[in-house]
């Protein structure tokens, strides 16, 4: 299997995100860890997407999701539940678009270039493991159809590593 970047045409978001979601099934096809997975689905996405300059994992562990693989600039390590963009959308275990993170009250700034922001929970049933976070220095890159394609890639990542993220989590 070849891990070279593959170039995806997002003028045709649906089918962009069809070829990301085969691309990442073939990626994970063999591996259950939820670390190797996270790494590998976070450095898909940042490769693959036009205009994101941060996309990563933060697990849930206690009240606070502590930040896991990630591409982009360094970024703050904890985030209480219900606090910022991506503690907001795991305490409502629902996916959230900001399109100006500017307008968002308690938006936390990892890197001053962000403008919009879309996070996307990691679901097993009715617990929240963590959450699947991306910026972009463009207001308002991310719509509906980024939502259901994001969807989708953490679903094939929560098939693969699910398991083993509980372990990890000791839940
Ligand atoms: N902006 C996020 C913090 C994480 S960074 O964007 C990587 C938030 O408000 O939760």
């Amino acid at each position: 299997m070849s891990l070279a970047s593959q170039a995806y045409d997002f003028r045709d978001k649906q089918q962009a995100y069809a070829s990301l979601a085969t691309a990442l099934r073939g990626l994970l096809e063999h591996e259950h860890d939820a670390i190797a997975n996270a790494a590998n689905t976070s450095a898909l996405v940042f490769d693959a997407l036009p205009e994101i300059n941060w996309a990563g994992f933060y697990f849930l562990k206690g009240s606070e999701l502590v930040v896991g693989p990630f591409q982009g600039k360094p970024a703050c390590v904890r985030i209480a539940l219900g606090q910022g963009v991506c503690g907001t959308a795991a305490s409502r275990a629902a996916s959230l678009i900001v399109p100006d993170v500017h307008d968002f009250p308690g938006h936390i700034a990892c890197d001053a270039a962000s403008r919009s922001e879309i996070v996307i929970p990691l679901l097993a049933g009715p617990s929240v493991l963590g959450v699947l976070d991306l910026d972009s220095p463009r207001p308002a890159r991310f719509d509906d159809e980024d939502r259901r394609g994001l969807e989708q890639l953490v679903k094939i990542y929560l098939e693969a590593s699910s398991a083993t993220l509980r372990t990890l989590l000791a839940c």
